[in-house]
């Protein structure tokens, strides 16, 4: 079954969104497998985001990633990555559709609330980076029959 790592950034927490967000993403069908608050190092921010390297909002990212703590959130379910992206909304809250979790709870493009892998491989690599092997806990839905 796909997994996919979301983070709950800095902006979602001192809001006190957490149950907010992880919420949708549980009665929509997906499951916890792992989470965990992380205040992340530069050097892990830095690992997370380093496709955006170089780019002229990197710097105030990394600041922002940093700033406070992150949920992070290994959740698991059928097209878990594709599920995720589409509950999230693109990347400006400003334009993200109502129903999102950015086009409800933001307008700004940076503390956009939510991060969630792009891909399965990124997933992978993502899970890795956030967490260690046994942190990730394997179980069955009682319901899973009915949830597909
Ligand atoms: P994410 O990686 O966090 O899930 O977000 P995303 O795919 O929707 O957006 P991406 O292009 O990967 O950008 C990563 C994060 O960088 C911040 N950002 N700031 N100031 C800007 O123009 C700008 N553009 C992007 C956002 O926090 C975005 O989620
Ligand atoms: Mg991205």
């Amino acid at each position: 079954m796909q997994q996919t790592l979301v983070l709950i950034k800095p902006d979602g927490v001192q809001r006190r969104l957490c149950g907010e967000i992880i919420g949708r993403f549980e009665k929509k069908g997906l499951r916890l497998v792992a989470a965990k608050l992380v205040r992340p190092a530069r050097e892990l921010a830095a690992k997370h985001y380093a496709v955006h390297a170089g780019k002229p909002f990197y710097d105030s990212l990394l600041q922002f990633l940093t700033g406070g703590p992150t949920f992070a959130i290994v959740l698991e379910g059928r097209e878990a990555v594709a599920v995720v992206r589409n509950m999230m909304g693109s990347t400006d809250g400003a334009k993200a559709p109502p129903g999102t979790v950015r086009g409800d709870f933001g307008i700004s493009v940076q503390n956009n609330l939510v991060h969630g892998s792009d891909s399965p491989e990124n997933a992978d690599l993502e899970i890795g980076l956030w967490f260690q092997p046994d942190e990730l806990v394997s179980w069955t839905v009682a319901d899973q029959s009915w949830i597909g």
